[in-house]
């Protein structure tokens, strides 16, 4: 009965929870079904010592004789002795069961989170991806463990224990129960009332972290611009909005544990006023009423306790709710299932009638046509906000056209297998990201069969060899974190010499120099320039004189194509471009 009371105050939400984490179990179902049996003697303890209490009440207590209750002190000794050493197994089962489900739901999370598209980067903080990728799943996870393990144990020694109540009075039993529900029935509020602050805690818990990693990157323009108090306010401020969440959830859940006390202590004192009533008039004995007490005692301790535990429990299982809404959060954009591999030359590339929003409601690129052929350089200019960015992002697909389609090849690229598309594109942005480690990990990437002779190369190429001759471990020299030991010019042309190693036909390259001075910008500049050589190239340049040779020049604002031509054909137009150029001239 208690069972049941009790699987009604979660069923729905509990069972729902833990049936999504069950595929994650079956791996180790074994160790897992194993760790769950030997809990069950371990919650049956209480039950054996409250039982014994009653021939021993009567016997050695009442009758004053010893007899059988001899034995009863090496039975409790040797259970116990048993009881410790599987309770000692049991913790390492859960935890090692445990801890591998939390790796598993870790892998899985990494994995979502490397498909996801660009959008769910733009609305997705940092610290949000710590707090609910990693930190979420330990949550969840140890809660998990503990709770499973807690939740056995007291069932089966609840139903233990409940059976030595109606063993040794029916009618008292009914009372002890009548009450239990009672004191149970607050908790079924709890999830209810804490939903919203757990919300705005996760939020809040994610900006907190989100606050050390602006600490982190964002270092030298606090120094530099003397931030250090507005930032730490900040941050105080963001942790005042924790604790006083937390604060709250108190509030709200504070007043179930003593209440829940209030209501058992009821409980007691009823049992107490009848028990004597049941005692003097001989309808049960003395042995009986003891060893009723001790345990319902036995009873509703855990259950006193259990209102200051409910609220970790619940937050686990919101934890798991968290994580399961991640893992069942599919990335929008994906592989069709009869995706199909760019193979062979590229031929051509075309943007038909092409508009795109990253909002629904306002759309950024409004009926673009471009057609780019093999070989040749398209560059993309006009002011900045116009859209030249937006327009290269569609192509490898970090988001999808809103209508109209591109097309390589004519394949709609939404045809194509993600990996292929971006294996046939080269990106060089104005920031690339560098990853902590040496400058030939940076170059090289996952592969693993680059010979040193296609390195140099692939150095000599990307203007690399003089600063690298320089360096006194030469390739393997450390960059730090994100490259900060390098200047913006070396940064650029590692990247440039990742896009050489890729050797992709199609190149991408987004005001590449624009973060340069003029001295690192000529020498970048000479590395593109190798780089666009026998490719497809779309460059975004914020200097016009980088882009007088494209093939094709087209000036973009508001998010449409407002002139297309040569250089020359464009100059001759006296439109926009003129204008631009002479601007940039003077
Ligand atoms: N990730 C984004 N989410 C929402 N809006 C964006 C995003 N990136 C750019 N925009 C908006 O799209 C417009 C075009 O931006 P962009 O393509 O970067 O212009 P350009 O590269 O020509 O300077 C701008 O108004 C900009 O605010
Ligand atoms: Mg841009």
């Amino acid at each position: 009965m208690h069972k049941k009371i009790k699987d009604k105050i979660n069923s729905a939400y509990m069972v729902q929870n833990y049936k999504k984490i069950l595929p994650f179990v079956k791996p180790y179902w074994g160790r897992a079904v194993l760790a769950v049996i030997i809990t069950i003697p371990v919650g049956s303890m209480d039950a054996l010592i409250a039982l014994l209490l009653k021939p021993y009440m009567d016997i050695a207590l009442v009758e004053k004789s010893i007899g059988a209750t001899a034995y009863i002190p090496l039975l409790i000794i040797a259970f116990s002795l048993l009881q410790s050493s599987l309770n000692y197994a049991s913790t390492y089962l859960n935890t090692w069961v445990g801890r591998k489900i939390a790796n598993d739901l870790k892998i899985k999370l990494f994995d979502r989170l490397m498909n996801y598209e660009a959008s769910f980067f733009d609305k997705t903080s940092s610290g949000e991806v710590q707090f609910r990728f990693n930190g979420d799943v330990d949550t969840a996870c140890n809660g998990l463990i503990s709770n499973i393990k807690l939740l056995i144990t007291r069932v089966v020694s609840s139903v233990a224990l409940t059976g030595v109540l109606f063993y040794n009075s029916w009618q008292l039993a009914l009372i002890a129960l009548s009450v239990m529900i009672c004191a149970l029935y607050p908790l079924t509020t709890i999830r209810r009332r804490v939903k919203d602050i757990m919300k705005k805690t996760v939020f809040s818990g994610s900006q907190v972290v989100t606050h050390f990693n602006e600490a982190y990157s964002g270092n030298r323009v606090i120094t530099s611009y003397n931030l250090k108090e507005h930032l730490q306010n900040r941050f105080k401020e963001t942790l005042q909005s924790v604790f006083t969440l937390g604060i709250k959830m108190v509030q709200r859940t504070g007043v179930m544990s003593p209440l829940m006390h209030f209501i058992i202590s009821i409980g007691i004192a009823l049992v107490i006023w009848y028990g004597s009533y049941l005692i003097t008039s001989g309808e049960i004995t003395t042995g009986s009423f003891v060893s009723f007490i001790a345990a319902l005692l036995m009873l509703y301790t855990p259950l006193k306790a259990m209102g200051n535990n409910f609220n970790n429990v619940i937050n686990s299982l919101m934890a798991v709710e968290r994580v399961f809404e991640l893992v069942d959060a599919e990335p929008q954009i994906t592989d069709k299932p009869e995706a199909v591999k760019l193979s062979g030359e590229i031929k051509d590339i075309e943007y038909k009638n092409v508009s795109f929003g990253y909002a629904a409601d306002k759309l950024i690129l409004k009926n673009i046509d471009l057609k780019i052929n093999a070989g040749q350089t398209v560059a993309l200019v006009g002011n900045s906000g116009g859209g030249k960015t937006t327009i290269a992002n569609l192509l490898p697909r970090f988001y999808d056209v809103t209508s109209g389609a591109i097309k390589i090849n004519g394949i709609d690229i939404r045809d194509i297998g993600l990996h292929s598309l971006r294996e046939h594109i080269a990106v060089v942005f104005q920031d690339n990201f560098l990853f902590s480690g040496t400058i030939r990990e940076n170059i090289v990437l996952d592969k693993t069969d680059v010979s040193e002779e296609a390195l140099n190369t692939v150095v000599k190429s990307a203007c690399l060899e003089e600063f690298i001759a320089e360096l006194k471990e030469g390739l393997d020299a450390q960059i730090g974190e994100r490259g900060v030991l390098l200047s913006g010019g070396q940064k650029q042309r590692i990247a440039i010499a990742r896009a050489f190693l890729k050797n992709a036909p199609i190149v991408i390259l987004d005001e590449a120099t624009s973060a340069l001075d003029n001295k690192s910008e000529a020498v970048v500049q000479k590395a593109i320039d190798n780089l666009m050589k026998n490719r497809t190239v779309i460059v975004i340049a914020h200097r016009l004189s980088t882009v007088r040779n494209a093939d094709t020049i087209i000036v973009v604002k508001q998010g449409k194509i407002v002139e297309k031509g040569s250089h020359e054909e464009l100059l001759e137009l006296e439109g926009a471009y003129a204008s631009l150029y002479k601007t940039q001239l003077k």
